[in-house]
């Protein structure tokens, strides 16, 4: 129940063989500095051998014309079918590593394996970041990459979905402005939100259902 998240394509290569794409729901950012990563891989999937032998991957970030390439990457295996000709996609070659990343992918991030932890259905690997590389048309006259213009989807609850609206920016909470509207907004809605003698309080608990659910990834 941990949603929204980003839901990646995954390339992976062995020598002598194609190359392959695993959609990966569970992925995060898992240090700053040194950069990196983690993806969970269920043994059973046809990439997992191939990132636990070459000890590399590469993320690419999904975005809305991506979408359907995404999923069915996801629910077909790089054992029957070839993913990058299946889907039209362009393998890239970076100077990073031999595993091409997706061309059409505004972002691709090359990892190498520092560590994998066998966790129970899941193998997480954690890839430190050794490159990234960006397509040149969301870099702005400053050189910033304007990620926010690549379309980038997420998903939720085993549904796709595009960003919705700026809601803010990092600290805005704390800007002098924001946090007298915030303080305002925040003692309004508090009086009438009140719980009386606790009674809210055991309403929303009963409220409460306990959910157990299988993942379905
Ligand atoms: C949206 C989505 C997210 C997924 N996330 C994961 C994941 O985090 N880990 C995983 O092992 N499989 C995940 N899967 C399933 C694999 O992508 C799927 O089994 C795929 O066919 C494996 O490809 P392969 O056999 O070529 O490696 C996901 C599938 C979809 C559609």
């Amino acid at each position: 129940m941990l949603y929204p998240v980003p839901a990646v394509m995954v390339s992976c290569k062995r020598p002598r063989e194609r190359s392959n794409i695993i959609t990966v729901a569970w992925a995060g950012t898992v240090c700053s500095d040194p950069a990196m990563v983690s993806i969970s891989v269920r043994p059973q999937r046809y990439s997992h051998d191939i990132i636990e032998e070459t000890g590399e991957f590469v993320i690419n970030l999904v975005t809305e014309k991506l979408t359907r390439s995404c999923d069915w990457c996801g629910v077909r295996s790089g054992r029957e079918y070839d993913k990058f000709r299946e889907m039209k996609l362009t393998e890239y070659v970076s100077e990073f590593m031999d595993t091409p990343a997706i061309a059409e992918s505004p972002v691709n991030i090359y990892c190498k394996v520092v560590k994998t932890d066998h966790l129970g259905s899941h193998d997480m690997f954690i890839g430190k970041v050794i490159g990234v590389t960006v397509d040149d048309s969301f870099m702005d006259d400053k050189g910033k990459f304007a990620l926010e213009k690549c379309g980038l989807i997420t998903y939720s609850h085993g549904e796709y979905y595009t960003l919705g609206k700026k809601l803010g920016k990092f600290g805005y909470s704390v800007r002098k402005s924001a946090v007298k509207s915030a303080n305002k907004k925040n003692s309004e809605s508090k009086s009438k939100k009140e719980p009386k003698n606790g009674q809210n309080k055991k309403k929303i608990s009963e409220k409460r259902k306990v959910k157990q659910r299988k993942g379905h990834v």
